[in-house]
């Protein structure tokens, strides 16, 4: 390549990199390694957008009756959180990362939930002092049908496997199935078998990696595919993932990189994306201002699908399509069938394994092939000592089994239509009452933005689980619904949603200046993060 056309692919490159620091991998990473830790003291936190004095005193009244309710309310499963949390690292990080690390600590000691439940049953869950809460986290996803529907397929795929127990290596029957429907259902030749959807997606690109001999991979800003370096190259992991470039989401700049550049090995999509685009799953950790947004367009994202598709053909590049999340949760077919588009690779997980944990890979034969007739001593090595477990493979045919019956089938009969009606009805019903908080829906999976700007939107996930709705640890960003819930089950929910919205508004904490906007509070939170590097410890 001639110096003139290196610098053009490198400005087209520099192009198609979102605006975003989630574009910018490296400079995210140098960034937040300068940013220091400050936390506002009690003063502070409830002040940290100088509210009218009789505010201040209202939120702080409000968060004291709260802490109270979650003192009483959750004194066992709080106390069991306390005395595990010393020895569970991801318990310590999940904790820590459930508001902005300013009001963290406070938070913490006040509000910690607790993260043990005892029982689940119908859409609720049982915490350890016997509250029943709706369950409003889907367990990451896995949960497509209800509790108990896993439960059956853990205990009839268990009693089927049973006789050979768990013997690894060798396959029992019920794989034959598995593989046969898998193979129906993603339209696709092969099917490979590993234990989770970051392995799965690792796989993936390392298979494309093989067959193209190139190594680039291509993700777009604010997807997640697991925590694999390669596919996380920003904050959160230390590794250079050099290898990976991130490109805009529906982005012409984008393709025009994927048509031009010969190093791209494959393209990864994350179809959840569709509702946010360029933007990382919404934590409430990072709910700083109102600036989180988002909004499902199909037919905008159809077309650029099939627009990416043409590209990956022109260039022979392969196309995967991570429905480890969103697979078979849109349609019974999954994505591919949702947006009507073929990819080369599907990843499956979450879900399919029946409340057992999987990742697979459904790919086109010569791209699954793991060796080279020609080369013998080539090969592209995958194995992995739980592959194909049997309990997992037994649960797993139980919920393909499953799937074919007209109960489950039923579910998919106007399923966009319901679950967008629902967040209709609720946004309504929000709006009537005047609440700064709106839902936007991907089918049954949902995130909540808010209206006006505010510092203290993180609170709401608190509100929201004294009365009784349980989220994740990311808190109001991803709410994900099961199939099973009936429209009493969500009137229930709503009405306990508007609830929360509406003692969160009374409590004080959306009250805003005039003039407060989303830019002018981050701008504020930059001055305060400056203010701290150059003055360590003034709070
Ligand atoms: C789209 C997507 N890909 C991959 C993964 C990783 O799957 P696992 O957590 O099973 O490793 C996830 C997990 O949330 C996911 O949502």
């Amino acid at each position: 390549m001639t110096s003139l056309a290196k610098l053009r692919t490198r400005l087209e490159l520099s192009r198609a990199k979102h605006r975003s620091l989630s574009g910018h991998a490296r400079m995210a990473r140098r960034i937040a390694s300068l940013v220091p830790f400050y936390e506002y003291d009690q003063e502070h936190f409830f002040r940290s957008d100088d509210p009218p004095e009789d505010i201040a005193k209202r939120r702080r009244a409000g968060f004291m009756r709260l802490a109270e309710l979650y003192r009483e309310r959750f004194e066992q499963t709080r106390r069991w959180t306390q005395d595990a949390k010393e020895g569970i690292s991801d318990l310590q990080f999940t904790d820590a990362y459930r508001v902005p690390f300013q009001y963290s600590r406070f938070v913490r000691e006040h509000l910690g939930a607790g993260a043990f439940v005892q029982s689940s049953s119908g859409v609720n869950l049982v915490d350890l002092d016997g509250n029943s809460l709706f369950d409003l986290t889907g367990s990451y996803g896995v949960n497509l049908f209800g509790y108990d529907f896993y439960k059956r397929c853990i205990e009839r795929g268990s009693a089927r496997v049973g006789e050979l127990g768990p013997v690894l290596g060798s396959y029992h029957p019920v794989v034959a199935y598995n593989v046969k429907r898998l193979r129906e259902i993603s339209g696709l030749d092969e099917v490979s078998f590993h234990m989770s959807g970051t392995e799965a997606i690792m796989q993936a690109v390392r298979l494309a990696r093989y067959h193209t001999n190139r190594p680039r991979l291509v993700r777009f800003c604010g997807a997640y595919h697991g925590w694999w370096g390669d596919v996380q190259p920003g904050v959160g992991s230390p590794e250079q993932a050099r290898d990976t470039y991130t490109l805009t989401d529906m982005s012409e700049n984008s393709l025009r990189v994927l048509r031009r550049r010969r190093d791209i090995a494959c393209v990864l999509v994350n179809p959840v994306q569709a509702l946010h685009p360029n933007a990382a799953a919404p934590a409430d950790s990072a709910l700083v201002d109102s600036g989180r947004g988002a909004g499902f367009d199909r037919a905008r994202y159809v077309d650029w699908l099939k627009r990416l598709r043409a590209v990956c053909d022109e260039r022979h590049i392969v196309l995967i399509l991570d429905e480890v999340l969103v697979g078979f949760r849109l349609a019974l077919g999954g994505a591919q069938e949702y947006f009507g588009i073929r990819a080369d690779i599907v990843a499956y997980g979450k879900t399919l394994g029946g409340g057992l944990p999987i990742g697979v890979l459904c790919g086109r034969r010569e791209l699954m092939k793991r060796y080279r007739d020609d080369r013998p001593a080539d090969v592209c090595f995958a194995r992995g000592t739980f592959n194909s477990h049997p309990y997992v493979m037994g649960a797993m045919h139980e919920f393909l089994q499953q799937i074919e019956t007209s109960a489950i089938r039923d579910l998919y009969v106007n399923l966009d239509a319901v679950w967008s009606e629902r967040a209709d009805r609720l946004n309504r019903r929000l709006q009537g009452e005047g609440l700064p908080v709106q839902v936007v829906n991907l089918s049954s999976i949902w995130t909540i933005c808010y209206t006006q700007p505010s510092r203290y939107n993180w609170m709401f996930q608190y509100y929201l689980r004294a009365e009784g709705l349980a989220l994740s640890w990311i808190g109001t960003g991803r709410i994900i619904f099961s199939l099973n819930y009936a429209e009493r089950d969500f009137d229930a929910v709503a009405d306990r949603f508007v609830a929360a919205a509406k003692a969160m508004g009374q409590d004080g904490w959306w009250w805003s200046n005039p003039s407060t906007t989303n830019k002018s509070i981050r701008r504020h939170i930059l001055r305060e993060i400056i203010a701290q590097r150059l003055l360590p410890n003034r709070r």
